[in-house]
């Protein structure tokens, strides 16, 4: 038998689970020097089912240690998707810096007669051991499967705010002084998307406070909060244009001010491995522009450069049809940069491990792997290109993955690939 970590389709260098099935990332919140990421996870097999917690802390948001699982289905329902705060001022009495973490018990999954509702665990062990609040659930059924309750802090009304998925494309924002008693502000559609809501503040270029109401499928929208009612001063926007990146949540008490996000690569496929599915790499969310002319740009964090090992440069040059460049490595790992000049062709193909990358600019499209069946995620099977004669782009190449992130990442796309042999 492989060891551990080291089996063929094994992400190198993004999240994958020791063994068994991961989804959604759950209760990112920083504390203490530890960067913790829960997930969604099968303790017992390699497809989805009995949803618990899983838990790995990491020190670079780069390495990884997974530790006990951290929440197990209970008389309430399983364990489904959820966030973390630091409750700095003790507004829910576990304590000065508690962890406070909203999640979903899916009653049915336990119970036929029982919904879905919204509980609270905390922690006052930085996030080893977490405890179900005895009054639970915090939030009642509302209607259908309502679910992934994702927490922040809006500073100026002095309250916890938090998005909640209903149904469709409709969510509802709930506020909270305590974290235990929630009231209904606001009614929400998102088109084109559904489930894990992320709702956050970034400053845009010029220094206001901008919030940004997100989706699982990468879409979002940027407007203005004032602690009851958002307005979205943006059409619906896509972040994510690939077809894998999937139920992305950002951290919280983050301490350097960046807003950190990491997602789900939904849709791989990794054939006969112990374990099932990977992580994003996590990024950096920063908002460019301002007014209604505004944009998320999404970046992989700056600790992805220490594992770099060895730098190959090319030298510019023109790609003649037929003359490939090959680059002087046979790294399987990349952190691959490079400026591409159109000029008067149609197309530019980027062979990674068998499946072809394609930029093509007369059908205005970038496109991976076409030939392949697309996985679980989204229709998408190609995105627009930016305007210009000019594209940077920058590919993270990792086993099983393929993160694209052009013009600085003002689009991004995050494919799954099996790679040929
Ligand atoms: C998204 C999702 C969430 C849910 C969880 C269950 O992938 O469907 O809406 O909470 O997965 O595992």
């Amino acid at each position: 038998m492989t060891e551990t970590y080291r089996e063929l389709h094994r992400p190198q260098f993004h999240f994958s689970a020791r063994k068994n099935w991961i989804n959604d990332p759950n209760g990112l919140v920083f504390q203490d020097g530890t960067w913790h990421l829960y997930f969604q996870h099968n303790p017992k097999s390699t497809v989805w089912g009995n949803m618990t917690w899983g838990h790995a802390v990491s020190d670079d948001l780069i390495h990884w240690k997974q530790l006990d699982h951290a929440m197990y289905p209970d008389e309430h329902g399983t364990m489904f998707s959820g966030s973390a705060v630091i409750d700095h001022e003790n507004t829910a009495g576990f304590g000065a810096g508690a962890i406070v973490f909203l999640y979903t018990a899916a009653g049915r999954h336990v119970d036929p007669t029982r919904e879905f509702t919204q509980c609270l665990a905390w922690s006052t062990d930085n996030g080893t051991t977490l405890t179900k609040y005895e009054g639970n659930p915090v939030l009642e059924w509302i209607e259908g499967d309502n679910r992934d309750p994702k927490v922040s802090w809006h500073e100026a009304s002095g309250k916890w705010i938090m998005p909640l998925y209903l149904a469709d494309d409709r969510y509802s924002l709930y506020g909270s002084k305590d974290l235990k008693s929630w009231s209904h502000l606001q009614d929400l559609r998102l088109e084109g998307d559904r489930e894990c809501p992320d709702f956050f503040p970034l400053k845009d270029e010029s220094g206001e406070e901008r919030w940004v109401f997100w989706g699982a499928n990468g879409f979002y929208q940027v407007g203005r909060f004032d602690g009851t009612e958002f307005m979205a001063e943006t059409p619906v926007l896509a972040c994510e244009n690939g077809r894998n990146g999937y139920a992305a949540q950002t951290w919280s008490n983050v301490p350097d001010g960046r807003c950190i996000q990491i997602s789900w690569m939904a849709g791989g496929h990794f054939p006969e491995m112990p374990f099932n599915h990977q992580m994003s790499i996590p990024v950096t969310l920063e908002l460019v522009g301002s007014g209604r002319d505004v944009l998320l740009r999404r970046w992989p964090v700056r600790e992805v450069k220490s594992l770099r090992v060895r730098e190959v440069r090319l030298a510019s040059t023109t790609i003649e049809p037929g003359s490939p460049i090959v680059p002087d490595t046979a790294a399987k790992l990349m952190d691959v940069s490079f400026t591409v000049k159109r000029g008067d062709r149609q197309a530019l193909i980027v062979n990674i491990r068998g499946q072809a990358l394609t930029f093509n600019w007369d059908k205005d499209e970038m496109r991976f792997a076409a030939g392949q069946a697309p996985g679980m995620v989204k229709g998408r099977k190609s995105t627009q290109l930016p305007d210009g004669d000019l594209l940077d782009v920058r590919l993270l190449i990792d086993r099983t993955s393929v993160e694209v992130f052009l013009n600085g990442g003002e689009v991004s796309a995050s494919y799954c690939f099996l790679p040929s042999a």
